[in-house]
């Protein structure tokens, strides 16, 4: 919480390029130790009698209840917010939402469908405002990601990774993070559904060099890691029938991993097994898909920790 006089200007977090290389390992490596604290049962209620603002617009499983757990783990509180449930979805202005909450929570979580929401929130907040889903960026997946590829691959040295599917919110932050830590990332999606011009830009800046492509097999040859995520984001249901058809040939499935003996499969979930994955595949004994799940409590514990300390 602060007041109108405190002219401190707030870190957010609306992608993970708000992050340097050595904030995001700093993360990381935070992420780890609240992962060991959790296992061995240690206190670490470094948020004790902080608040954070859950702002959903959209559904959740994991982002919702990985949020509020962090919390009270950290000896904090989580208030879940949503849209239809507060003046939000009557009509008050984000801007006037953005205002009130930082008068009275140390940080705002918030998940919305245009990206822009996230900017608005950020201008008018005087605390942190963390992206939890827009159309355009996941980044606290993305945090939650590189720490699973970094457990189960030994660190982000040599390591190939594939994208196969909507070039959206996922993997858009993906690509980002990949850039970040330095793995080699091919994508590949169907005509129209590519990663924005200007996401790749800034992942070259970052020091990426991702390679598009529309062809998943080329992809997947030899990757360490294949991730895929939904076809019908929250919001498109309505685009399901031409989306089913636009993605034939990129399912995720046991003929796919073929190229890539050695892969981890990943998902950010929810999954629709059938459409993007097969059963079997998520299932299988390279699925890394609960790590993932996992991961998203530790990882977004050491953003929090880190960005309200
Ligand atoms: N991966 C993810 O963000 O899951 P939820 O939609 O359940 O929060
Ligand atoms: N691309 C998916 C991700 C869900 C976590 C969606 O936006 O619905």
């Amino acid at each position: 919480m602060t007041t109108a006089t405190n002219e401190t200007e707030p870190r957010h977090f609306l992608d993970v390029d708000d992050l340097s290389e050595a904030e995001l390992l700093a993360v990381l490596d935070r992420a780890d130790e609240y992962k060991r604290a959790v296992d061995n049962g240690d206190d670490h209620a470094d948020l004790s009698g902080q608040t954070l603002g859950m702002l959903f617009q959209k559904a959740s499983t994991r982002t919702r209840v990985s949020f509020e757990t962090g919390m009270t783990q950290l000896g904090g509180h989580a208030i879940f917010l949503g849209e239809d449930d507060i003046q939000l979805g009557r009509g008050e202005p984000l801007k006037d939402t953005s205002r009130a909450l930082s008068r009275y929570v140390d940080a705002v979580m918030a998940r919305v469908f245009k990206h822009e929401n996230v900017e608005v929130l950020a201008e008018y907040s005087s605390v942190p405002i963390v992206n939890g889903l827009t159309d355009d960026a996941h980044p606290c997946q993305t945090l939650a990601d590189l720490l699973t590829i970094r457990e189960h691959e030994d660190g982000f040295e040599d390591v190939s990774a594939a994208w196969i599917g909507d070039g959206n919110n996922v993997a858009q932050s993906f690509a980002l993070g990949a850039a970040l830590t330095d793995m080699d990332l091919t994508i590949a999606t169907p005509e129209g559904y590519e990663v924005d011009d200007g996401v790749l830009e800034r992942a070259r800046e970052l020091g990426g060099d991702p390679t598009v492509t529309t062809d998943p097999v080329e992809a997947a040859t030899d990757a360490d890691v294949i991730y895929t995520d939904v076809w019908i984001s929250m919001g498109q249901e309505d685009e399901r029938d031409v989306r089913m058809n636009d993605f034939e040939g990129f399912q995720v499935n046991a003929d796919l991993l073929e190229n890539a003996p050695d892969a981890s499969v990943m998902h950010c979930l929810p999954a629709h097994r059938g459409e993007e994955i097969t059963d079997a595949v998520i299932e299988g004994d390279r699925s890394v898909v609960f790590d993932q799940a996992e991961n998203r409590l530790h990882a977004q514990k050491a953003l929090l920790s880190w960005l309200l300390e």
